[in-house]
């Protein structure tokens, strides 16, 4: 299999982004284009499922067009197509893989599928293809993988090569914020609410319990989650006005530490020397500046637009797929439910 200058269109449709990208070699991005729907969404307080994918069939077509443009190349210049396959939505992720099917077969070109988050984590790769790419990162690591739907811990040790440590028992920390967002009144999405409230807020006017777990990998947010209600309810019975900026900065400021300490706990014991910090939740900036301002280990975090939903990623990742030979196929369904640790193979 040829490894060197490999161009694959990754299709990404499952949630609230259509996104279409083309990226050479598993790193260079030469185009990435994204749908949001978010501002549809923003109305329902989240995402309205059968909505998003009639979205997806509007914008598919002219997302992937604009891709290709923006790369300057046409469907003949490339190697492969990449498709998420799950986890999502699965009206969303219909869209998605029945147009990379339907675009593969036309072209004559092979389609991976593609676990998002896999995908996730191969954001820490990318770069435009005109600058000159940051280090890669180096295994043995470890990963944090902290997204609307999920949040994972893993051990690193190859390319393609996971080992599960440890993961949420309750909600996941976009989820949190999300939901915490809507206790405080601020608008879907809630994590970028959230840390825009917090820039006003005394992160230690609440002391918000971090979750004690038998397990030392996993995570909770539900408690949290639970004791910002708690604040919340007693300050309206008492017809008080809520201290918004307060609650957001203490809550950004407990889920922060509990992420930020639990991964640098397990890199120091597994004798990781670097760290990838992905998904929707590694936009924040507060996190983005604990793992920024310690020393030990190398840190990666990708560019803010491709933490949350994107195509590149999926196209990152379909290209170490590729180059170790995994085959690719017209014949899958969709996932929606594909969790993580039925890729692990270390
Ligand atoms: O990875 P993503 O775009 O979609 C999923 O795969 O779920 O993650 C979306 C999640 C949402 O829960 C959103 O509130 C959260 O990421 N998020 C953030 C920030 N930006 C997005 N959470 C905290 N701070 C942010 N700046
Ligand atoms: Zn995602």
């Amino acid at each position: 299999m040829k490894k060197d200058n490999l161009r694959i269109l990754g299709i990404e449709s499952s949630c609230d982004e259509t996104a279409a990208a083309v990226v050479e070699s598993g790193r260079l991005i030469h185009s990435s284009v994204i749908a949001s729907q978010v501002d549809l969404h923003a109305q329902y307080g989240g995402v309205y499922p059968e909505l998003a994918s009639r979205e997806h069939v509007k914008a598919i077509y002219a997302v992937t067009n604009e891709a290709l443009q923006q790369a300057h190349m046409q469907l003949r210049d490339l190697d492969a197509i990449a498709v998420t396959r799950g986890p999502g939505l699965a009206g969303s992720l219909v869209v998605g893989v029945n147009f990379a099917k339907g675009l593969a077969v036309g072209a004559n070109l092979p389609l991976y599928p593609i676990s998002h988050l896999e995908g996730h984590i191969y954001a820490a790769w990318c770069s435009p293809a005109d600058t000159k790419p940051g280090p890669e990162p180096k295994f043995p690591l470890v990963a944090l993988l902290v997204s609307g739907g999920h949040t994972e811990l893993l051990l690193m040790t190859g390319h393609l090569q996971y080992q599960m440590l440890g993961s949420t028992m309750d909600d996941a920390a976009g989820e949190a914020f999300d939901k915490v967002a809507r206790l405080l009144d601020l608008a879907y999405p809630g994590g970028p609410s959230i840390q825009k409230a917090a820039v006003e807020g005394n992160p230690k006017a609440f002391n918000f319990p971090k979750a004690k777990l038998d397990l030392p990998w996993n995570f909770s947010f539900s408690g949290v989650k639970t004791a910002v209600l708690r604040v919340v309810n007693d300050l309206k019975s008492n017809g008080r006005p809520l201290p918004v900026a307060d609650i957001a900065a203490s809550f950004q400021a407990s889920v922060v530490s509990a992420l930020y300490d639990k991964t640098i706990t397990a890199a120091t014991e597994f004798g990781a020397k670097e760290i990838i910090v992905a998904g929707g939740v590694s936009a924040n900036k507060a996190l983005r500046e604990a793992f920024r301002s310690q020393t030990k280990f190398r840190v990666h975090i990708p560019t803010l637009n491709l933490c949350t939903d994107n195509a590149a990623m999926i196209a990152a990742a379909a290209y170490q797929h590729m180059v170790i030979g995994d085959p690719s196929s017209l014949d899958f369904d969709v996932l929606p439910n594909w969790p993580l640790h039925t890729l692990v193979k270390a």
